[in-house]
């Protein structure tokens, strides 16, 4: 962990040259609130490097009141929102200290006063992986007392879940019955939250910094990036997409396969953009245009009429197509949307009052469909209005980028189904499946530091991953093959057919040749009577498991959230138990110490 503290910029205090001051002055004014903590981390990082003492503030400074703001995420979001609150409460001259929960030590918890919590919910109500030692230290008996604490939470959710920001309504209320009083009202925003931070950030700095400046005056700094130290910043991002160009995009399930996985190449060149095996892309999409035609056409409205989104005019059917979300429905649209309509829709109405109705009703229909079997009286811009911005959708990287360079690549699975006498597509695995050679997509890299091989080459590695979960772990092979990493690598692989759904097979194969694959297992789960799935083969080779674990390898599980990932670790925990001769509880205690020691990792969705 990185720590560093700057008094404010003034000459007289700086141990700076007069030159030097003047330099710093003049990068200070072009840089934006998120950029200036980007370079603190980026400069405390490398003191760090460099032999400084991390953490050990000069001997002159006073202890300053800090504001610790810890997050939780798993894809990004509430990383980059803590940054704003943290460069927020920076620039306002207060002492702030941002941290990943991860790399939190729980028992530090007792030594706050003044903590701001945002942190997402993922799986089904649960915390995100980075999140869980410091939930449940919340809820143990070992969790201190902590009246005398100030706290503040943010949630960040989505409101098509049944549990909608779980996690953050757990970490207030275990906060608040440890003591902790909470000083401003809990937020809880949903995917299209982006344009309410910057007045979440100011309220939430209004309400803390009398009290922080009540202990010691403004003047210090402190900013804790474990992380966001490690990769420099780069002018694309979720906010500022790249526009790339589509390289190539393959089938690369059977011609009688159940599925539809593509493999799609997407040029970087020109962008500088940089990522490390375990990242994600995110993707921008555009919607189906004959869907968009034929909802404008249920509604009676004009695609050509100009609407207004985020304070731009244009036609309504360029924000179908571009801007808004009608693949994924939740509870927001049926609102606005009945709400709207001129003449009252009954069904959707009586939905609305029913929550459980309305989530089995949302479950198997898109906003399509919710349209077509309920074409309302609305204008175009009541229409806009009653539907939310859309979301980019994340894709493991399957590349390393010492093999493919300028290229990123990913392996994406096609969501299709038939319902209601309709072909359904995923907004952007259609957007894919539609996509040819040469056309564009807006990209940017989404780092996963909880998702990374082991620093020594030497270390072993055991990579779960049936179906796309396959995807990080070519970006693993890749890497190493390219390093030369001599640690043994173990792949254990499953989907419904051997011959349809053997996902690279062939460059697998050969890494097996090479000797890079030091064993490779797979669950092709319908080629015989009795379904074999991926824990099948982890209890069937468990003494070897375990035995690699033993010797130090590293354990990385990704894929299905609902399923494969408890079914996994279901298996991880008995096989843990037989061959390390322990109970279950052990087993996880044992889990749990190389989830800390981040040798148990997993990106599962
Ligand atoms: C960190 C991370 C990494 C990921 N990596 C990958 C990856 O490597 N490869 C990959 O393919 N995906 C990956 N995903 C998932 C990906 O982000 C998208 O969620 C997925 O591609 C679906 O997006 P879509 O826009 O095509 O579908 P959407 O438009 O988002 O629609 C999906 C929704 O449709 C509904 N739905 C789906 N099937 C049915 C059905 N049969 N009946 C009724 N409703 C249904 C469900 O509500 C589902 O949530 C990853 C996700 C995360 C968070
Ligand atoms: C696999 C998956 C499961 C999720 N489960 C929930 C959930 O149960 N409840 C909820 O409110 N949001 C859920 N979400 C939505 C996320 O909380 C939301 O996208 C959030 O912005 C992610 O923030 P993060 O990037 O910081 O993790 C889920 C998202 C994913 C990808």
């Amino acid at each position: 962990m990185t720590a560093t503290t700057t008094s404010a910029l003034t000459q007289g205090s700086s141990p700076l040259s007069p030159e030097q001051h003047q330099l710093v002055l003049e990068l200070a004014s072009t840089l934006t609130p998120t950029q200036k903590v980007w370079l603190s981390g980026y400069l405390a990082g490398s003191a760090e490097t460099a032999g400084g003492a991390p953490g050990a503030p000069p001997a002159s400074a006073a202890e300053p009141a800090t504001l610790t703001v810890l997050y939780g995420s798993q894809t990004g979001n509430a990383k980059h929102v803590a940054g704003d609150l943290a460069a927020a409460a920076s620039a306002r001259g207060l002492t702030v200290a941002l941290t990943d929960m991860a790399d939190y030590k729980p028992n530090q918890l007792k030594n706050e006063k003044f903590v701001a919590v945002v942190v997402s919910t993922h799986g089904e109500g649960d915390p995100p992986e980075s999140a869980e030692k410091l939930h449940t230290f919340l809820a143990s008996k070992k969790a201190p007392d902590l009246s005398g604490a100030q706290v503040s939470v943010l949630g960040l959710g989505d409101s098509s879940y049944e549990f909608y920001c779980q996690a953050a309504v757990d970490f207030e209320d275990r906060l608040r019955s440890l003591g902790a009083s909470v000083v401003s009202e809990r937020l809880l925003l949903d995917v299209d939250y982006e344009d309410q931070i910057p007045g979440w950030v100011e309220t939430t700095l209004d309400v803390f910094e009398p009290e922080l400046n009540a202990v010691t005056p403004a003047g210090g700094t402190v900013v804790q990036l474990p992380g966001l130290a490690a990769t420099a910043p780069t002018a694309y991002s979720k906010r500022n997409p790249f526009v790339a160009e589509v390289g190539e995009v393959q089938k690369i399930t059977g011609r009688d396969s159940t599925k539809d996985v593509r493999h799609v190449e997407i040029l970087l060149e020109g962008s500088g953009l940089a990522y490390q095996p375990g990242d994600s892309l995110g993707v921008f999409f555009s919607n189906d245009p004959g869907s968009v035609d034929s909802l404008l056409e249920a509604l009676g409205l004009d695609g050509a009429q100009e609407i207004t989104l985020g304070g731009q005019d244009k036609p309504l059917r360029e924000a179908l197509l571009e801007d808004l979300e009608l693949t994924q429905s939740y509870p927001g649209f049926v609102e606005k949307y009945a709400a709207a309509a001129a003449t009252p829709v009954p069904a959707l109405a009586e939905l609305g009052e029913d929550k459980a109705a309305l989530r089995s009703f949302l479950e198997t229909r898109q906003i399509y469909d919710i349209v077509h079997q309920h074409p309302a009286q609305v204008t175009a811009q009541q229409l806009v209005d009653s539907l939310r911005k859309q979301q980019p959708r994340l894709y493991s990287i399957a590349s390393s980028q010492q093999e493919v360079e300028d290229e990123v690549h990913l392996t994406v699975g096609v969501i299709e189904w038939r319902d209601f006498g309709r072909e359904h597509v995923g907004g952007c695995s259609g957007f894919v499946r539609r996509a040819e050679e040469g056309d564009s997509v807006r990209v940017f890299v989404e780092p996963n530091d909880h998702f990374r091989l082991p620093a020594d080459p030497g270390a072993a590695t055991i990579m779960i991953g049936p179906g796309t979960g396959i995807a990080p772990f070519r970006a693993f092979l890749q890497e190493r093959d390219a390093q030369g990493a001599d640690g043994d690598n173990w792949l254990i692989f499953g989907n419904p057919h051997f011959t349809q759904d053997f996902l690279y097979q062939v460059e697998f194969q050969g890494y097996l040749r090479s000797g890079l694959l030091t064993r490779m297992d797979v669950a092709f789960s319908r080629d015989q009577a009795e379904k074999v799935y991926v824990q099948h083969r982890i209890r069937q080779h468990g003494a070897e498991v375990f035995s690699w674990l033993e010797q130090g390898a590293h354990l990385y599980v990704c894929g299905d959230a609902n399923r494969m990932a408890k079914d996994v670790h279901a298996a991880l925990v008995e096989v843990v138990a037989e061959h390390g001769r322990m109970d279950a509880d052990a087993a996880e205690d044992y889990l749990a110490t190389l989830r800390d020691g981040k040798r148990y990792q997993r990106d599962v969705y």
